[in-house]
Formats: C-alpha cells, structure tokens, sequence
C-alpha cells in the first residue's frame, strides 16, 4: 500500500487525485492538507500550519502538491524534512522558487515535479522537441487556453513548451499578445486565452513561406492530469534522491 497525503487536496485538481486515490487498490488517502480543517474520504484534512504534525503522524510514502507556488515550497521542505517523496504538479514557480525545492530534497528525497501531469502533454512536449529541431528557421508561435480561474499566465505548459524551443532553436526573445504596428522578427508570439470552463489547450504553430505545422493538445477532463499524478505516485517510492520529471517515468528521455 502507498501511503499519500494530498496538500490542496479541497481544490480541483487535489480533489480530483485524493479520489482517485481513495478509489485505487494500491493507495490509501491518509490525509489532507489545506487552508482549512475538515474530513476527505474517511481521512482528516490538517490546516498548512499544522502539516508536521499530519506527515509525522501519519508517516505516508509520498506528498502530493496541487496548491499554489508559495505553499508548494514550504510543502516540499516539510515533506524533505519527514522523508516524504513529493509529486508536485503546482505551477507558477519562479527560478528561485525552483531552486529552494531543489536544495530542500537534495540527497534526502526523490521528487517529481512536471507542470503537466498528462501523458498525452508528455509525448506532445517530446513531438514539440522533435519539430523545432527540425524547423528552426520557421516561425513559431504558441498558444493556450484555460478555464476562468486559472491564475498564473501563461501556463506552466507554455513556459515548458517555451524552454523547451529555446533548448532547441536558441533564446529567441518573447512577445505575449501583439497590438498596434510591428514587424515581425525572430521573436516566439504567446498568446493566452482564459474564459469558461477550458480544462487546458495548448498550440505550437511553426509557419515557413506556403505552409505551417500546428502541433496540439487538448484535455477534456481533469482526471487526466490526476490519473498522470498517480503514475508518479506508484513510480516515486524507493527511488534515489534527486528531481524526475514524467519525462523520466514514461522513458521519454
Ligand atoms: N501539473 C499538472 O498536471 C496540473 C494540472 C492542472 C492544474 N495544475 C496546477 O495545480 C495548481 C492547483 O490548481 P487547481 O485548479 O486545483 O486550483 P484550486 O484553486 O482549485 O486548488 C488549490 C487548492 O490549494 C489550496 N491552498 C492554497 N494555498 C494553500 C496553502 N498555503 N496550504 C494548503 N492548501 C492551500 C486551496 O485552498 C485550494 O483548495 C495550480 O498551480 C495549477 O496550475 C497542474
């Protein structure tokens, strides 16, 4: 049995992987985290302030964090502290922030972190690389799409799409949204759409002269990203300490 305590786990997406936890045969919720107190599938749900108490109560295998930047860093190092391996699918971290996890888990945990749990956003990613090493001289713009409450912009998957052109076709500056009169450079266009009920687009259009490739992702349901989190969380236990990706678990690497 894999022991997991979820931190956000009243929010959408902690919902979502807190249940399909509670329905898995390998996995037991053993509690939540939150801003507030309260009950989740027979387990407790523990305020932030008091998430040393949950990990050094319940002693789970793993630390789930779908919360926010901030919380999620504080998380990662209470979960390094109990010797706790963290799935982290939080978006929004600054290099700083990224930087702060990575000292926290360094020799003592494995981690794994993506901005996009999904399979099909892991192998998109892989087809993204595979295009721009090809299409270089192209122009590339990307866009994405999310739901009315989505707070940080543009997504985490555009600024892993982003770094993963720049790996490739070299740092091009970014122009988010055009308006008024400009010509067109070298730059790489993001645009950002957010309205309803989107659970998550994603495009990346490489325009030569008489053609274009658009390569694209949409998720239907939010479960995907959870069903992806609960492949990490079955990977995770036992591995040496260090940062993974889904890159890593779906051998993609
Ligand atoms: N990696 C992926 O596959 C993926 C997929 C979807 C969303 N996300 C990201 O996951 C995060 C959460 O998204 P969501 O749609 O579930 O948001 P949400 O607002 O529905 O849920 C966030 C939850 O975290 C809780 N929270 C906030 N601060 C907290 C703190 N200090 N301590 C404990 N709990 C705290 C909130 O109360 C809320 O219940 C966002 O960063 C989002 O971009 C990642």
């Amino acid at each position: 049995m894999i022991k997991v305590v979820v931190c956000g786990a009243m929010g959408r997406m902690g919902g979502t992987v807190a249940r399909l936890i509670h329905e898995a045969h390998d996995m037991e919720f053993a509690g939540g985290v939150d801003l507030k107190e309260g009950n989740l599938h027979g387990a407790p749900v523990f305020a932030t302030a008091r998430i040393d108490t949950l990990l050094s109560s319940m002693k789970p295998d793993v630390l789930v964090d779908f919360t926010a930047p901030t919380a999620a860093v504080e998380n990662v190092k209470a979960a390094a502290r109990h010797g706790v391996a963290p799935v982290v699918g939080t978006t929004g971290f600054s290099a700083a922030q990224k930087e702060e996890m990575k000292r926290a888990i360094d020799g003592k945990v494995a981690m794994v972190l993506s901005s996009n749990f999904s399979v099909g956003v892991n192998i998109f990613w892989f087809l993204v690389r595979e295009a721009a090493r090809k299409l270089g001289d192209y122009d590339i713009e990307v866009m994405e799409a999310h739901h009315r409450n989505k707070k940080d912009a543009p997504s985490g998957t555009a600024k892993t799409i982003l770094e993963i052109l720049d790996a490739e076709v070299g740092s091009r500056p970014k122009l988010y949204g055009r308006e008024g009169m400009m010509e067109r450079g070298k730059e790489i266009g993001v645009h950002v759409i957010r309205g309803g009920d989107i659970v998550g687009e994603h495009s990346v259009l490489f325009t030569g002269n008489f053609e274009s490739i658009e390569l694209s992702h949409r998720a239907y349901d939010r479960s995907v990203f959870a069903m992806g989190a609960l492949r990490a969380i079955r990977w995770v236990p036992g591995r040496k300490p260090g940062l993974y990706a889904m890159a890593d678990i779906l051998n993609l690497k």
